[in-house]
């Protein structure tokens, strides 16, 4: 318990913890008026005119289904829409928040790392589609940011994530049942204290904090739930490493939830390689 506290007290006095560009809470607001214009978004965004060239490769990727044909900002909301372009404004602006620091940890590969986010994204992106849900996008970067309280950890509380790795790797589990045995608090609590920061959607916050433990009886379950299911998942289809080498037991809530008996698994790993292929553009953009 004292751990506890500690953690989260070291994390409350970071001050160098990554904070989102102005420009998100900017389109927030925005983007609450119904009479928001696409020129007056395009404008907002091009304010930042590394985040924007960011956004517009990536928007002319495949991943978003028109490779080479959007021209301006405004041009990719007239084609994707607000939310859309919105969400690729989040993504690219995580990536840039956290991307580019290493690690300092022997073993704890960031390329791994980034990969197994990424695919969890597109995972998610992939049973969202499949199961009916309307939130796709949100899906995808629940997935991205699922385990971002590794990096915070990592990159503040370097000593505290390595013996955290190195207890999981001895006595082989996961690892946030390392953390959770070492500390008695999680990634997925330091993810969901920084989501909460951010001002993230709280389904969003939800699906970092609880991504372990998915229960039917929490608000903004669906989410967390898919989240979930994408990230052991892709644990067992070996995209990356989210710093152990075990896969997670999947949720029996989770997967009759989300009515997975019912669609055949060629179909579901054929449409997360797909939906992973496309996605790994994030990777060599950002
Ligand atoms: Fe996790
Ligand atoms: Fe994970």
């Amino acid at each position: 318990m004292q751990q506890k506290k500690q953690i989260r007290q070291s994390l409350e006095l970071i001050s160098s913890i990554p904070t989102l560009p102005v420009v998100i809470e900017k389109l927030t607001r925005l983007l609450q008026n119904p009479q928001t214009s696409a020129e007056e978004i395009g404008k907002a965004i091009t304010t930042d005119q590394a985040l924007a060239s960011k956004v517009l490769k990536l928007v002319n990727s495949a991943f978003y289904g028109f490779p080479g044909k959007i021209s301006t900002i405004t041009h990719a909301i007239v084609i994707l829409g607000f939310s859309t372009v919105k969400n690729v404004v989040l993504t690219a602006s995580i990536f840039d928040a956290f991307r580019k620091k290493g690690t300092g940890i022997e073993g704890f590969d960031l390329e791994h790392f980034w990969l197994h986010s990424i695919a969890c994204g597109a995972a998610a992106q992939s049973i969202a589609k499949i199961t009916g849900s309307n939130q796709k996008e949100e899906c995808f970067i629940a997935g991205l940011v699922h385990d971002i309280g590794k990096i915070i950890l990592c990159q503040h509380l370097p000593e505290e994530f390595h013996e955290a790795y190195v207890f999981a790797k001895e006595n082989s589990i996961l690892f946030f049942q390392s953390e959770n045995a070492l500390f008695d608090v999680t990634h997925q609590e330091i993810g969901g204290f920084l989501a909460e920061r951010w001002n993230l959607p709280k389904d969003l916050q939800n699906a970092v904090k609880f991504h372990h433990a998915p229960s039917p009886t929490r608000d903004y379950y669906m989410m967390t739930a898919i989240v979930h299911c994408a990230d052991i998942l892709i644990r067992a289809l070996n995209y990356g490493n989210g710093g152990d080498m075990k896969i997670p037991v999947m949720s029996d809530n989770v997967w009759k939830n989300l009515g997975m008996d019912s669609i055949p698994l060629s179909q579901l790993f054929e449409a997360i390689n797909d939906e992973i292929e496309k996605a790994s553009i994030f990777l060599q953009i950002t």
